[in-house]
């Protein structure tokens, strides 16, 4: 489609993605039915699912009432306990497996609708494909891993062992940054551990999540472990929270909406995890290769155009070093290419929906009417579809909004700093806790910043810190939890001890 940084092009915008879907290889993977009781089911009411290169709907999609959770939870509360009886270890890691190696086989086609619906480039949409699939690919591994243990007893006729058990049923709520991603890093840890869960996928990007269930069940897992409930309704995640059988919940998207899952949920004592909102600090000190900083800044902060909690939210510079760090990013961002997802020659997608675009101008004028100044972009350009020019701001400061709130959106704002001291204060100077970075070459500063950084993950000279293998989650109003790595399948397994006494009798 003829679509450039001056956005999308009248009529064409229509065509642009039902010719996309028609290419599909595999049309049965576009599915607009939920997920019920091992079934896709249709629903008399559905929504809008829009596309963010043209502002267009791209589909409908069932919209699941109360009524049709409540049956879900019930569905997935007896197939939980069917399959925890009936399958082993191996068989579940064998049946995550064949789901990723289903996946695998279909990226390029999940790549194209998590595309449409995200806004994200193609090689980023298939790139979070196949991170997807690697948690699939871990989780199969880990299922057979999750030993209990063997523990030295106080008294000499004792045994003490340690068995581990799902939790039971689980509710999983997602966000769209990355519908795929984020519900593979939860659910195959379940599936691992012989949960079951009900998930409601982001209402803005939910077609991804239906083809990976199909995918699923293609596989052989039993149908009614998973259940996809779409909904516009936003009193399904307090069903979720509150349903006595849901055992636990797990959550990412934002702090404020996290509290009041954790609230509600603690009415009935479920576990939770929840992956919630960062503020990035990305420190680059006068000692970094200062190209390698300018390479982690731009995949930190640029990765699906801002919309990653762990997106680079503070650039923090020393300043003898600033004008040499603005300039080499000025002139890597000046290359990107603003365009629709699916374009070959696109490297900076749309945001997600209008509301992405608005909060992204409104922190560039806040900041600029407090005195930061423009070094690159600023602008929304008026077209269809959910642009915001990629943007970055020098001379930023401690009272402008960027240095509180999470933009979620293509600005990169350059505080800068004196010291070593000053750049850690500042770095730590917010609520939230979720991933930092910083670029040195000094290895005792690289030990001494890495300790003092309040956050649950550090990049320390790179700025791409997800992997299956590495431990996610993080700290202070960031959330708590850790998903992917060896903690992750802990989430949804209950210990029980056994205790076999009398062993001389
Ligand atoms: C997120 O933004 O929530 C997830 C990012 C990631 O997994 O890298």
């Amino acid at each position: 489609m003829a679509v450039d940084a001056n956005g999308t092009n009248g009529a064409q915008a229509e065509t642009y993605h039902q010719e996309a879907l028609a290419a599909l290889k595999d049309q049965s993977l576009f599915i607009k039915d939920a997920f019920l009781d091992g079934k896709f089911v249709s629903k008399d009411k559905e929504f809008d699912v829009y596309e963010p290169s043209t502002g267009t709907v791209l589909g409908k999609v069932a919209n699941c009432t109360l009524d049709d959770f409540k049956a879900a939870i019930k569905s997935a509360e007896t197939a939980q306990q069917e399959f925890w009886a009936t399958t082993t270890a191996a068989q579940r890691g064998g049946m995550l497996r064949k789901w990723f190696n289903l996946i695998i086989e279909n990226q390029e086609d999940i790549g194209v609708i998590l595309s449409l619906e995200n806004g994200k480039t193609r090689s980023e949409a298939v790139g979070e494909v196949l991170y997807a699939a690697s948690f699939i690919s871990w989780f199969a591994e880990e299922a057979t891993r999750s030993y209990g243990d063997t523990i030295p007893s106080s008294s000499p006729d004792t045994t003490v062992l340690t068995f581990k058990e799902p939790v039971g049923v689980c509710g999983i709520i997602t966000p769209w940054n990355f519908p795929a991603a984020m519900i593979t890093r939860k659910i195959a840890p379940a599936f691992a551990a012989g949960c079951s869960v009900v998930i409601k996928p982001p209402s803005e990007t939910p077609y991804t999540c239906l083809a990976l269930t199909k995918l699923a069940v293609d596989a052989g897992i039993p149908p009614k472990i998973i259940q996809v409930c779409p909904t516009k309704d936003r009193a399904a995640a307090t069903e979720l929270a509150t349903n006595p059988i849901v055992k636990k919940i797990s959550f990412t998207g934002s702090t404020g909406v996290g509290k009041m899952l954790a609230k509600l949920a603690a009415d009935t004592l479920k576990k939770c995890s929840l992956e919630l909102g960062g503020n990035a600090p990305f420190i680059v000190f006068e000692d970094a290769d200062i190209d390698l900083a300018v390479e982690g800044a731009m995949f930190c902060k640029f990765r699906c155009t801002g919309q990653t909690c762990v997106c680079a939210n503070r650039l923090i510079v020393q300043k003898s070093v600033l004008p040499q760090f603005t300039e080499k990013l000025v002139a890597k961002v000046a290359a990107l290419k603003m365009g629709p997802g699916l374009d070959p020659s696109t490297t900076q997608g749309p945001l997600v929906n209008r509301g992405g675009v608005t909060k992204t101008a409104e922190h560039i004028a806040d900041a600029v009417s407090k005195g930061a100044t423009i070094a690159f972009g600023g602008k929304a350009p008026e077209v269809p579809g959910f642009f915001h020019e990629p943007t970055i701001l020098s001379g930023v400061t401690p009272d402008m909004l960027v240095a509180n709130d999470e933009t979620f959106g293509p600005l990169a704002p350059i505080f800068s700093f004196d010291t070593e001291d000053d750049a850690v204060k500042l770095s730590n100077d917010t609520e939230f806790g979720l991933a930092g970075y910083f670029f040195s070459k000094d290895v005792a500063r690289v030990m001494r910043v890495a300790r003092k950084l309040e956050c649950g993950m550090v990049g320390v000279n790179t700025g791409k810190i997800s992997a299956a293998e590495a431990p996610f989650g993080g700290v202070k109003e960031s959330g708590y939890g850790r998903e992917g790595s060896m903690y992750g399948i802990n989430e949804y397994q209950n210990i029980k001890s056994v205790t076999i006494g009398n062993n001389d009798k």
